[in-house]
C-alpha cells in the first residue's frame, strides 16, 4: 500500500484536482483506492460524489480511531456505484477543522496512521487530499503518508512555496514519519504558449531538478466540468479530456512505482 498525501501551503492551487484526477486514473485501471478527505471544505467528497452528511467521516476518525468507526466512515464513492473496495472514501467534514492549530498533539498527529493500520480492506493506494495550510490537518496526513506530492502553479511564489512546503515535511519527518520522501512537485494550471508559465517552470525545475514530475497538468476547462458533475475525467468525453486522463495515467503510474519500490527496499 502506497499512501500519498497531495498538499500545498495555500488553497487554490488544485490538490483536490490532482487528488480527483489521480482517483480517476486509479479507478479506470482497476487499483483498489482509498480517498482520505482532510479538508474541512470537503470537496473532494463533493467530487467523488459522497454525501458529506455520511454517518460517519473523517473528524470521527480523528476522534476515535477505533475498527468500527473506521469501517462506518469508509464510503464507497458514487463513481463505483455503491461497491465497497473499489474507489472509497472517508469523507470530510467541517468539524475536522478543530483539528487544525498549528500545535495538535502528537496524539493526535499520530491518529490517522493509527485508523490506516485498522482498516479491514486492502488498498493499494491511499491518497490524502489535505487543506491548504501546513497546520494539524496537513501533518496528521504526513504522519500517516509514505509519499508527499507538493501541488503547485507555475507562478511567481511557486519556487518558494514550493521550498517551504518540501521543508515543512521535512522536519515532520525527522520527528514523527521516518518513512516519509516526497514523490515531487505536481505543477498543475500550466497555460500552454504562456512564456511566463513557461519561465516558472524552468525555474522550479533548477531548483528541484528531478522532483519537478511530468508531465505537468494543463489549465483545461472540461476538469471544472467534469468535477462540476462529479464525474471522473476518464469517462469525460472529448479529446481534452482523454490528454488530461493520460496524463494523470502518467503520474498515477510514478506514484505506483513508488510504492513497488518501497516494498522491495522493505524486502531487501
Ligand atoms: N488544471 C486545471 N484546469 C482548469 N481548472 C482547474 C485546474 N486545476 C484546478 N482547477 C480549478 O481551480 C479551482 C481550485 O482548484 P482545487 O483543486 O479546488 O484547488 P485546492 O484543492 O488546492 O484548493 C477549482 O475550481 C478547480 O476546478
Ligand atoms: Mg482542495
Amino acid at each position: 500500500m502506497l499512501v500519498l498525501s497531495l498538499s500545498s501551503l495555500k488553497g487554490g492551487v488544485g490538490k483536490t484536482s490532482i487528488t480527483l484526477g489521480l482517483a480517476s486514473a486509479a479507478h479506470a485501471r482497476g487499483v483498489p483506492t482509498l480517498v482520505i478527505d482532510m479538508d474541512p471544505q470537503a470537496d473532494v467528497s463533493t467530487g467523488l460524489d459522497v454525501p458529506v452528511s455520511a454517518e460517519m467521516d473523517v473528524a470521527d476518525v480523528l476522534l476515535s480511531p477505533r475498527p468500527r468507526t473506521i469501517q462506518q466512515a469508509i464510503t464507497p464513492s458514487g463513481w463505483s456505484e455503491g461497491k465497497r473496495g473499489h474507489l472509497d472514501v472517508i469523507p470530510g467534514s467541517p468539524r475536522s477543522a478543530e483539528f487544525d492549530r498549528p500545535s495538535l498533539s502528537e496524539k493526535y498527529l499520530r491518529r490517522l496512521k493509527e485508523a490506516l493500520a485498522r482498516t479491514d480492506q486492502s488498498y493499494r493506494l491511499v491518497l490524502i487530499d489535505c487543506p491548504p495550510s501546513l497546520g494539524g490537518l496537513t501533518r496528521a496526513a504526513w504522519v500517516a503518508s509514505h509519499r508527499v506530492a507538493v501541488v503547485t502553479e507555475p507562478g511567481l511564489f511557486s519556487v518558494a512555496a514550493a521550498d517551504r512546503a518540501l521543508r515543512a515535511a521535512d522536519e515532520v519527518k525527522r520527528r514523527l514519519a521516518r518513512q516519509l520522501q516526497p514523490l515531487g512537485i505536481v505543477v498543475n494550471r500550466v497555460r500552454t504558449n504562456s512564456l511566463e508559465h513557461e519561465y516558472r517552470i524552468n525555474e522550479l525545475k533548477e531548483m528541484f531538478g528531478p522532483l519537478v514530475l511530468s508531465p505537468s497538468v494543463p489549465e483545461r476547462s472540461v476538469l471544472q466540468q467534469a468535477q462540476g458533475s462529479a464525474r471522473p475525467i476518464h469517462s469525460w468525453p472529448g479529446e481534452t479530456s482523454a490528454q488530461l486522463a493520460a496524463g494523470f495515467d502518467e503520474l498515477l503510474e510514478r506514484a505506483l512505482r513508488a510504492g513497488q519500490m518501497r516494498r522491495r527496499d522493505r524486502g531487501a
